[in-house]
């Protein structure tokens, strides 16, 4: 029976825990396949001294495991950050977001001299875009913001939808902001298009992560954990 893209995230989750050495300060991700690495994290028989984290869901879920987590003001450098994403391409770029944590992810990975990106085989991409591109905004720039999408980024163009709670109001980050899911794009540039987004007023992050990609990228397939090093 082929293995269920939740195994292949607990395989990827749990393989991460080779790239962290006992008794130092990680940087931790958000989503369904960071909760297996926690997890993991949870049962190394020697500990972490403490991680910083990039959401309320994950702290919650260090803290319940005895994992110390510090405010990442307290801390100058990581030795590594262990994140999902939406979509990786063969250069190691992302697509992060789904969650909504992009913005504290994109501070915590600034932070770190490595990346390791855990993802199943179904995040691979031949190039970015397929996935809505998760933007965080400041809530009075939606409409400009939108309208930037409509007219083109960097020769690509899409639709800008604001992200909804389950409630049906808009959904809120852990920043007090909004999250315009952007579909159609085909960012055949990522470092290029990151700086552009960020450039629009009113942004506040954008999920492209190029100028913070990924280093390390162990990917599950029905194969084993793949280790792709850029
Ligand atoms: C959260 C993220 C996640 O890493 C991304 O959405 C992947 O999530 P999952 O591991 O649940 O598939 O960027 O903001």
């Amino acid at each position: 029976m082929p293995l269920s893209q939740d195994e292949l995230k607990a395989r990827v989750g749990r393989a991460a825990i080779d790239y962290v050495r006992p008794g130092t300060v990680i940087g931790v991700g958000t989503g369904s396949t960071v909760a297996h690495f926690i997890a993991a994290l949870g049962a190394m028989p020697e500990r972490v001294a403490a991680a910083v984290s990039s959401s309320e869901r994950s702290t919650v879920a260090l803290r319940a495991l005895g994992i110390d987590v510090l405010d990442a003001n307290d801390v100058e450098h990581l030795d590594i950050y262990v994140d999902g994403a939406d979509e990786v391409d063969p250069s190691g770029y992302l697509i992060k977001g789904g969650g909504g944590a992009l913005t504290r992810e994109k501070i915590v990975a600034a932070l770190a001299q490595r990346f390791v990106c855990i993802v199943d085989a179904s995040k691979a991409v031949p190039v970015l875009g397929a996935f809505p591109l998760p933007v965080e905004v400041v809530p009075m720039a939606e409409a400009s913001v939108r309208r930037r999408f409509a007219g083109g980024v960097l020769g690509t163009s899409g639709d800008a939808v604001l992200r909804l709670a389950s409630d049906g109001t808009p959904y809120v980050t852990d920043n007090g902001q909004h999250i315009l899911d952007v579909h159609g794009l085909r960012i055949a540039d990522p470092v290029a298009f990151e700086s552009a987004v960020n450039d629009i007023p009113g942004v506040v992050t954008v999920g492209v992560f190029a100028h913070q990609k990924a280093d390390v990228c162990l990917l599950g397939t029905a194969d084993g954990v793949r280790t792709i090093t850029y």
